[in-house]
């Protein structure tokens, strides 16, 4: 279990009056993998156009550019929609960065009323993440929004 309220805290704590985009995301991905268990990635995608391209992240090295409605990331930035996958392998087009993963949580980031990123959390584990994970999720995803997340060139 997570303790989210007092993730999200730290969160709000950390970017704080902090104007550095890329700073804020460095950290959100360092809070994220270092408190929620059994994950082998935490980070972002950010939207340039029709495409996602890598932010900053915890974990493995991952796939540079991810094109808008394919795989989980870019299923969930073109509906507009969490994506929560328990069996990663069942998911079509799902886009293999690791192989050591096998759940998935996507949740998308606004700005201007428009999806222009995602956080993407790995397990490797089937069926890593709940629906309470989705409701924590949410709120770091809000506060993040809230805070300088997303840099002027991606
Ligand atoms: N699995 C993702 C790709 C990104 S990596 O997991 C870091 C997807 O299907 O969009």
């Amino acid at each position: 279990m997570t303790d989210y309220p007092t993730l999200c805290a730290q969160l709000e704590a950390l970017t704080d009056g902090i104007d550095y985009p890329i700073a804020n995301l460095a950290n959100a991905s360092a809070l994220l993998y270092e408190h929620l268990p059994d994950l082998n990635w935490a980070g972002f995608y950010l939207r340039r156009g029709q495409k996602l391209i890598l932010g900053p992240f915890q974990g493995k090295t991952a796939c540079i550019v991810i094109p808008m409605g394919r795989g989980v990331c870019g299923t969930a930035a073109a509906l507009d929609q969490t994506q929560l996958v328990p069996d990663v392998h069942a998911f079509p087009g799902h886009i293999a960065c690791d192989s050591a993963s096998r759940s998935e949580i996507v949740v998308p980031l606004h700005a201007g009323g428009e999806v222009m990123g995602v956080l993407d959390l790995d397990s490797p584990s089937p069926d890593r993440f709940s629906e309470e994970d989705r409701l924590g999720l949410a709120r770091f995803a809000a506060i993040l929004e809230q805070a300088a997340w997303l840099p002027r060139e991606v």
